[in-house]
């Protein structure tokens, strides 16, 4: 990812919105539902208090497992499996439900069933896996609440792997589904990858993949197959498209090679068919439908003549079989460009012995050739790739090995801490990429108690107190359950370096805390000791609340931590303590948004936590930019009052590129404050205004430090899945 900078909000020359194209951009004609989930009605249809950890802890699993190896050759006339197996089918829509995930923002994934909403369930990579998802609905109906669709397509995908041999390294369920799209930035294109639309990567150009996309093209999972802007010639562009996009969902080069590899070991492309004799897809087809899209005509999928991706072909001469072949035949033969039916670029080995064609799919007395995709032979062309798909070639054990664990992470690396994972197939081996945490202790009353006299007592302020638990525990998020308090590796690289966390003061403070922290893990004596801050800060505003806390966090080393992994975890912008790397292509008050989504943070929270904050002095780099009070670090309402104060007068500064604002007295014209685009937004914004106003009201002292507390902990707390999930294991 260095061509990119990392900078979630940064990448692309132009303003854009945060969502960029939306589902009502695509199909405006499809149905809106939206309007009954206004008010704060839910579309899930099990209600707030349905608990899916304990629905799929009462699973068959054992049952249901074999359910699903039987459906593996039950073919269906009407989407019947090529080689009477649909183990590759399912390979496929696994991958894809798990390879939307990306690392910038967390977001995609397998986690919530995504697949079974548009875009995704009409995105053109993803072809004919209505029909996938379609074949899985008996199963599904019978296990009902004890399995999700979201763990139901990963399951599906490694009964697939172990049904034709393949090697698998575990299985963790927990992935509870949503009834809704998830709103997630796909990009600004307004036409799909097969309408043309440019490649992202265009280096001659200057043009870097933009963060947090982890696709080529619009509608891709990943890359285009038959080569950059579907050019089969450009080696270089299409190994280059590979690192980049697999690099984004945390894969390296040897993921990259076993998986893809591994993953092609099985099935077949589909382009028998010209590319005009399918239909739209699921979001805008026909009622009568029923939510299948693209191919319909019954004699067409009969006979075979199916274009999905309009590439033709196996990849080896067993596509129901785990084993070497795919490496074998990419090093045996030479490779031709040739087209397939559908007229996509593909190749092809010459002179192929006849024990190296492939069977056709409905009839295996018949054989055809193999083929490889221009990104399949990009293992062979890339001088890196080459290294590694030539090791595969010669240890099969090794390929086993990376292939299972790969899938592995691909399938679960969404999920957070391992502690999330439920069921009886989850490895007891450690992953790195789980963020490990070694298991803390439970707080006394009395040491807590202790600890909290102390570190007031220390010198330390408010405000540096609540920085550092603030810096700590708002890395969560809530997309792929990564980041928070627990583990405290703020006090680790690369967290301790980010300019938002203002270094030298972090470990000035972090190194107070330390002194005091006596038994407690620094990881709760820094949630602890912002509690305490928070705890002063409402008793100076005359309220006597106790902020409630809960102990038992560790702390990991550097050994815990895959350092680089965590980069993507750095704030670019963050509204809350009103920090701002450099200005963006996205508004700054959008990314206050979208920080408090990936916190999990309702509108009042986000509201009253920056409205507390601010008067709290918890600004990075100690900015007074929103410090609307004459007594920072008392938890007064005085932002809201203040910020509404018609006797102020707001105008963006000079130069600031309206980043920054100066308020002034009306009356006399003389400077008050000073303020950012995520301070006057609770003032322009009419819903947030709305909020503002609540909170500014007389006589809303108390619900202001209360709701500020509830909404600080539900930071503080965020990443507890020690505590929640403990109860099923
Ligand atoms: C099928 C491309 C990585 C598993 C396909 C197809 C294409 C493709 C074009 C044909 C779809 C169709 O027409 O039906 C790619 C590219 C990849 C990649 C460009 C990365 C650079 C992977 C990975 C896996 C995987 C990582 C799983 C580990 C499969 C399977 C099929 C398939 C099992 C066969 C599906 C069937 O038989 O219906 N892939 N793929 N692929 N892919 Fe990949």
């Amino acid at each position: 990812g260095e061509m990119s900078g990392g900078c979630p909000f940064h990448g692309s020359s132009e303003m854009r919105n945060l969502l960029g194209r939306t589902n009502r951009d695509w199909w405006p004609e499809a149905l809106q539902l939206d309007i009954l989930t206004e008010g704060g009605r839910s579309a899930n249809p099990y209600g707030e208090d349905f608990d899916y950890a304990e629905a799929f802890n009462a699973l068959d699993y054992t049952a249901l497992k074999a359910d699903l190896t039987a459906l593996m050759t039950d073919s269906q006339p009407w989407w019947p499996a090529d080689y009477g197996h649909y183990g590759p089918f399912f390979i496929r829509m696994a991958w894809h439900a798990a390879g939307t995930y990306r690392t910038g923002d967390g977001r995609g994934g397998a986690g919530s069933g995504q697949q079974r909403f548009a875009p995704l369930n009409s995105w053109p990579d993803n072809g004919n896996l209505d029909k996938a998802r379609r074949l899985l609905w008996p199963i599904k109906q019978k296990y009902g609440k004890n399995i999700s669709w979201a763990d139901l397509f990963i399951l599906a995908g490694n009964v697939a792997i172990e049904s034709m041999g393949g090697p698998v390294f575990g299985f963790g369920g927990g992935r509870a589904d949503v009834y809704e799209p998830e709103s997630v930035y796909w990009g600004t294109e307004e036409q799909w990858v097969n309408e043309g639309v440019a490649t992202r990567i265009q280096p001659k150009e200057g043009k870097a993949l933009e963060n947090p996309l982890a696709a080529i093209q619009m509608g891709l999972i990943y890359v285009n197959p038959e080569g950059p802007q579907g050019d089969p010639h450009d080696a270089e562009g299409m190994a280059r498209d590979m690192r980049e996009t697999f690099a984004r969902m945390a894969m390296n080069d040897e993921e990259t090679v076993a998986l893809t590899a591994g993953g092609h070991a099985f099935g077949k492309a589909h382009g028998a068919a010209p590319a005009d004799t399918f239909g739209g897809a699921p979001e805008s087809e026909a009622l009568e439908l029923m939510g299948f899209g693209w191919l319909n005509d019954e004699a067409e999928i009969a006979a075979g003549n199916i274009t999905t991706s309009g590439i033709e072909g196996a990849w080896t001469p067993n596509p129901t079989e785990w084993g070497n072949d795919y490496f074998r035949l990419l090093f045996k033969y030479d490779y031709k460009l040739v087209k397939s039916p559908a007229g996509a670029f593909q190749w092809e080995p010459i002179n192929p012995d006849p024990e190296d064609m492939a069977p056709d799919a409905r009839d295996p007395s018949k054989k055809v050739p193999t083929m490889m995709t221009t990104a399949d032979m990009a293992l062979k062309r890339d001088p890196e790739y080459r290294k590694i798909s030539e090791k595969f070639l010669n240890d099969q054990a090794a390929l086993d090995d990376a292939f299972a664990r790969a899938w592995f992470k691909l399938c679960h690396r969404d999920m957070g801490p391992k502690i999330r994972y439920m069921g009886p197939e989850v490895p007891a081996e450690d992953l790195i990429w789980q963020d490990p945490v070694p298991p803390g202790r439970p707080a006394s009353d009395a040491e807590v108690a202790r600890f909290k006299a102390a570190i007031l007592g220390s010198g330390l302020s408010v405000s540096e107190l609540v920085k550092a638990a603030w810096a700590s525990a708002s890395t969560y998020r809530n997309s792929d359950h990564r980041g928070g308090a627990n583990g405290a590796r703020v006090r680790l690289t690369p967290q301790n370096g980010w300019a938002a966390n203002d270094p030298d003061e972090l470990s000035r403070v972090l190194g107070v805390i330390e002194q005091h922290r006596g038994e407690l893990s620094m990881a709760d004596a820094i949630v602890l000791a912002g509690s305490a801050a928070v705890e002063k800060a409402a008793k100076d505003a005359g309220f006597d609340v106790t902020v409630p806390f809960m102990g038992g966090r560790g702390d990991a080393t550097e050994e815990h931590t895959d350092a680089a992994s965590f980069e993507p975890l750095e704030p670019f912008a963050d509204g809350f303590r009103n920090y701002l790397r450099t200005k963006a292509d996205v508004r700054t008050e959008e990314m206050l948004i979208d920080k408090a989504h990936l916190l999990g943070l309702s509108i009042p929270e986000m509201t009253v936590l920056v409205g507390g904050m601010r008067v709290l002095g918890a600004n990075s780099g100690n900015r007074k930019h929103g410090v609307f009070t004459d007594n920072v670090g008392v938890l007064t309402p005085d932002f809201f009052r203040n910020l509404l104060d018609m006797g102020t007068k707001w105008a963006p500064v000079d130069g600031s590129g309206d980043e920054e604002y100066v308020g002034t007295c009306r009356a006399t014209g003389a400077e008050k404050y000073r303020a950012t685009r995520a301070d006057l937004v609770f003032g322009s914004n009419s819903m947030l205004r709305a909020q503002a106003e609540v909170y500014a009201e007389a006589g809303a002292e108390s619900k202001f430090v209360c709701d500020f507390i509830s909404a600080w902990n539900k930071v503080m707390n965020a990443d507890r899945f020690d505590v929640t999930c403990a109860k099923y294991h």
